[in-house]
């Protein structure tokens, strides 16, 4: 059983094109596959909250020492982990907000950023203990970051590789509906995106 992962970050719904994105991406996986059993994940329906002191003490105490109040904390980070653990691939859906990721897709990368479990410190350096995964980055902006005068502004294809990589996600594909805000180039860029995607 091989199981796509759909990570949500964008609150528009039916209206996002991150999620059309998405959607087209899963839509090209299903054609090929139609055994793939698709996951959803919606960040913005049940977001992760910031994390605050109680998180971390969770993540650095040994489990066998887990109090009650550790156990509580630490609980949307496990089974975040263990769903990212159980897919196979990810299909996530990145708008760029402000030259970054929304709130709600960093709250889930700091919960399942965890020592020990999704990357380990050796003295060769990091390590990425997530395994075996392919990922589709799913990325909606409003300006044109792949090419020309705006490139040293993309903060969200740069850093979710580097972050990716960290924890051992290499195998990565980046389709990008680009010019969203732009008249004469928002119209077709969905369009663009879709048919030149290589999946
Ligand atoms: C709060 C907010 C901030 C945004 N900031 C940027 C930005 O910094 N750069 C950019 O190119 N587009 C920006 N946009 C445009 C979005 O990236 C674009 O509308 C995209 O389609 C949103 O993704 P969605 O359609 O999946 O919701 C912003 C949009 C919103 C709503």
């Amino acid at each position: 059983m091989t199981t796509i992962l759909n990570i949500i970050s964008s609150p528009r719904g039916e209206a996002s094109i991150s999620n059309k994105l998405s959607n087209a991406i899963i839509d090209k996986l299903l054609e090929r596959d139609p055994s793939l059993i698709v996951k959803v994940k919606d960040l913005t329906k049940s977001p992760f909250p910031h994390l605050e002191e109680s998180h971390l003490n969770a993540f650095f105490t040994p489990v066998e020492k887990h109090t009650e109040i550790d156990k509580i904390a630490i609980k949307h980070s496990d089974e975040a982990i263990k769903e990212l653990m159980n897919a196979d691939i990810i299909v996530l859906g990145a708008p760029m907000y402000n030259f970054g990721i929304p709130s709600t897709l960093k709250a889930w990368i700091d919960h399942i950023a965890r020592a020990g479990i999704t990357f380990k410190y050796t003295p060769d350096g990091p390590q990425g203990l997530v395994k075996g995964k392919k990922i589709y980055l799913a990325v909606a902006t409003g300006g044109i970051y792949s090419s020309g005068q705006s490139i040293p502004y993309d903060f969200v294809v740069p850093y979710l590789k580097t972050f990716l990589g960290f924890i051992g996600i290499t195998d990565i594909s980046v389709i990008r509906a680009e010019g969203l805000a732009i008249p004469d180039i928002q119209e077709q860029a969905l369009k663009n995106a879709i048919d030149n995607m290589i999946i």
